[in-house]
């Protein structure tokens, strides 16, 4: 927290800053969590949109896991697939956090003493450089190393300290830098014991491969690629949105908070300031002065925005987006269908986890594809007013370190799948009565997927393997 320091030889007082100490000072009842920490979408921290664990972020609980209670079932088998954790900005929005922090610094030097222009540039230094490109932070590797202990309590058989040190868990992962960083952390936190930092183990050796067609899928579809990413129809109520009368309304009252000209704040710096307020709170657990400068109102509408840019670019606004994930699709079920079919008493036990780190890009459109948060009212520039109980909130679904997991039982009646999403129950689409359906009927839900969800078929011949990656 910054210091809340007004200097006593102040004689006129700004409206501004009243507003700023009384802001400030009703704060202070909730130490270091800005009021707005729950609409950050994909920079939203894990613990804030699962309050419990800010507690205690190694409670678990385990009545989510839901076989049925009639039956004797044990979980032989999990596939989870994984979103790195907590990471700086990305060069892009670094450049954008650049071109603000010189807006304010031009702007204070020219405003009245003692406006708010002038609180932030006297509270807030500029410290974001581009090469710490998206690189994950020292937070982010807790993210992971918590997940990963919270799971090996929920499944001690599956991801027990034996299994990783034998080598029985396959680890994938995205190339990204902070992808291969969180699925080293994961496999730390797998093997401490306890809480807190590393202990006597300090030679952990990491075992996992590189998969960018499984993680990052989404850059080989050209079908994908062309008709959505880079297609500005395609993505039109993003637009709309980004210049309609509610982003309006943020922007003027950002700007008559920070007395600045109209012209100069451009909705991408708007954004860029409340990204700010995630960053620090994300990066260095502070509340930022940056945070000031939105209210509830202001923040549900910028994360209505970014949840339409996920809806349309990433989930179910186009088939595409889900089918674009068809490899991974495919690979999961492989997966669990090794551990769902019946074994002879003398086979070996299946592969107790798969652990598949990647991106909410990855994550986005699997979930997509699987027919999840799916409202019925699709989300457009023109509906906000309706979207409040919308299940499509990429704070909640997407957070760092977001995590889905398909866990398989060998029951009674034959191998049951149970879904979580962030370490909670999820029920198939069409199997609305049961936590953990048999296997054959998840099976049977999908099959439109399993026996096609080709994916060169969907990109349009795509050169898998030989196409260069574009972002790398
Ligand atoms: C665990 O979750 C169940 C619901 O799934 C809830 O009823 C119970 O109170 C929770 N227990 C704890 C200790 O939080
Ligand atoms: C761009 O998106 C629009 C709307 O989804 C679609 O009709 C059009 O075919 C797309 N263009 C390309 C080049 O794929």
């Amino acid at each position: 927290m910054f210091p809340v320091l007004l200097p006593a030889d102040r004689v006129l007082l700004t409206a501004a800053s009243l507003l700023w100490t009384r802001l400030f000072c009703s704060s202070l009842s909730v130490p270091d969590i800005p009021h707005i920490a729950t609409y950050f979408g994909t920079k939203t921290r894990y613990e804030d949109a699962y309050p419990h664990l800010l507690q205690d972020v190694y409670s678990v609980n385990t009545s989510v896991l839901r076989p049925p209670a009639t039956e004797r079932c044990s979980p032989v088998h999990l596939t989870a697939v994984i979103r790195h954790g907590s990471r700086y900005p990305t060069a892009k929005n670094i450049r954008r956090i650049q071109r603000l922090s010189e807006l304010v610094r031009t702007g204070a030097s020219r405003g009245s003493a003692g406006s708010w222009l002038q609180e932030l540039q006297s509270r807030w230094v500029m410290w974001y450089t581009e090469d710490m490109d998206g690189q994950l932070v020292m937070k982010g590797r807790d993210d992971l190393r918590q997940l990963a202990k919270r799971l090996s309590v929920l499944f001690p058989s599956l991801l027990s300290e034996e299994n990783v040190r034998r080598r029985r868990i396959t680890f994938l992962t995205s190339s990204k830098h902070r992808c291969v960083s969180s699925v080293e952390a994961f496999q730390e936190g797998l093997l401490l014991r306890g809480g807190g930092a590393r202990g006597g183990d300090s030679e952990v050796e990491y075992s996992h491969q590189v998969d960018d067609e499984l993680m990052r899928f989404f850059d080989r579809c050209r079908g994908y690629v062309e008709g959505v990413e880079n297609n500005l129809t395609a993505l039109q109520e993003v637009e709309k949105f980004k210049h309609g009368e509610e982003m309006e309304g943020v922007r003027r009252r950002m700007m008559e908070r920070l007395s600045l000209h109209h012209e100069h704040l451009t909705p991408d710096l708007v954004e860029a300031a409340f990204f700010l307020c995630s960053y620090e709170l994300s990066i260095k657990s502070l509340h930022s002065p940056w945070c000031f400068l939105f209210d509830d109102h202001d923040a549900k509408v910028l994360e209505y925005k970014s949840d339409l840019k996920h809806y349309w670019k990433r989930s179910h606004g186009h088939v595409i987006n889900g089918l674009s994930s068809c490899p991974l699709f495919h690979h999961i079920f492989r997966n669990l269908d090794k551990a769902g079919r019946p074994r002879r008493s003398t086979e070996a036990s299946p592969e107790p986890a798969s652990v598949l780190v990647g991106h909410a890009e990855t994550l986005l459109p699997l979930l997509s594809l699987l027919g999840l948060h799916k409202d019925q009212t699709p989300p457009t520039a023109d509906n906000y007013h309706l979207q409040h109980g919308r299940s499509f909130r990429a704070s909640r679904i997407v957070p760092y370190a977001a995590n889905v997991v398909f866990v398989v039982y060998d029951c009674e009646r034959g191998p049951r799948l149970q879904l979580l999403v962030n370490e909670t129950p999820v029920r198939f689409p069409g199997l609305d009565t049961e936590d953990a359906p048999l296997y054959r009927d998840v099976r049977a839900v999908y099959r439109h997927l399993l026996d096609g969800c080709d994916f060169h078929k969907e990109c349009e011949g795509t050169m898998v393997g030989r196409a260069p990656n574009i972002e790398l």
